[in-house]
């Protein structure tokens, strides 16, 4: 179970998360969702230790992150996958290489066969063993995400955070990799956490979908929930509209 409790964090006066509370229970799949620049990456990144908290505290199952240094933290790290925002593959390795990179430190037993890891986790992404020799750069922008979603899984993590898993894929593809987020939370019970844009993928991967809004979750509901709801500020967003309480700043052709 991930524990989030009066989490903030500012950059310089950038105020971005103002007191987050958020429980993440184990096996469930959660989607944070807000506009751009809300704190949404600035709020999984926290929980694996990667930023740290000007006030509040998280917890995984009874370590907290925000306490713990190097050895000790590397122990909790080394139970999540994390999807990066924008895949950050390594430019100098290859795919195969990539989805390998940390098997060696995490997981001692499944670096001795690495290769057939490759070929089974570029497979679960729909990718073939043949890709695993190319370079990132020969890749298109939806492989490099999918070889970046094979690389957070290699080592089958407890949690998988997923930063905009979906963002700058094909439908199709899209739809492959909502599948596979519920095969792993089915198969593997892995709990995840989502960050996305894309309602589409909520209501299909979320068991319960939470809104980052000013710094805060402002709402947490099922898909249905959410889909029903009345609140001006959930239903502007899930809906896609300009129309509502959140005004973007948007000035006028003149
Ligand atoms: N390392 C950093 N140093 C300074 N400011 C940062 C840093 N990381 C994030 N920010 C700022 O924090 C705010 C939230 O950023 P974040 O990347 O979490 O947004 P987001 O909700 O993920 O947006 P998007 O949907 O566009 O990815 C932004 O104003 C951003 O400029
Ligand atoms: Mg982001």
């Amino acid at each position: 179970m991930i524990r989030i409790n009066g989490l903030e964090k500012s950059f310089g006066k950038n105020h971005v998360l103002r007191g987050v509370n958020l429980e993440i229970k184990d096996g469930e799949t959660i989607t944070v969702m807000g506009g751009s620049g809300t704190g949404k990456s600035v709020l999984i990144k926290h929980i694996v230790g990667l930023l740290k908290p000007d006030k509040g505290r998280i917890f995984v199952d009874d370590a907290e992150v925000t306490k713990l240094k190097e050895e000790n933290l590397f122990q909790v790290q080394k139970r999540f996958g994390y999807l990066f925002q924008g895949a950050a593959l390594f430019d100098s390795l290859t795919v195969g290489e990539n989805v390998a990179f940390g098997l060696h430190n995490l997981r001692p037993d499944l670096a001795k066969h690495w290769k057939d890891v490759v070929a089974e986790k570029l497979s679960l992404v729909g990718l073939g063993p043949d890709v695993s020799n190319l370079k990132p750069a020969e890749l298109s922008g939806g492989m490099k995400k999918r070889v970046a979603l094979a690389r957070a899984i290699a080592y089958e993590p407890d949690y998988v955070l997923y930063d905009e898993p979906t963002t700058g894929l094909d439908p199709i593809m899209s739809d492959v990799i909502n599948e596979l987020i519920l095969a792993l939370q089915k198969k593997l019970k892995v709990t995840s956490v989502v960050v996305t844009h894309d309602m589409k993928s909520a209501y299909k991967v979320s068991n319960r979908i939470a809104m980052l809004y000013q710094g805060k979750i402002v709402a947490v509901g099922t898909p249905e929930q959410i889909q029903k709801t009345t609140d001006p500020l959930v239903k502007q967003f899930t809906t896609g509209s300009s129309e509502g309480p959140i005004k973007m700043q948007v000035k006028a052709f003149e």
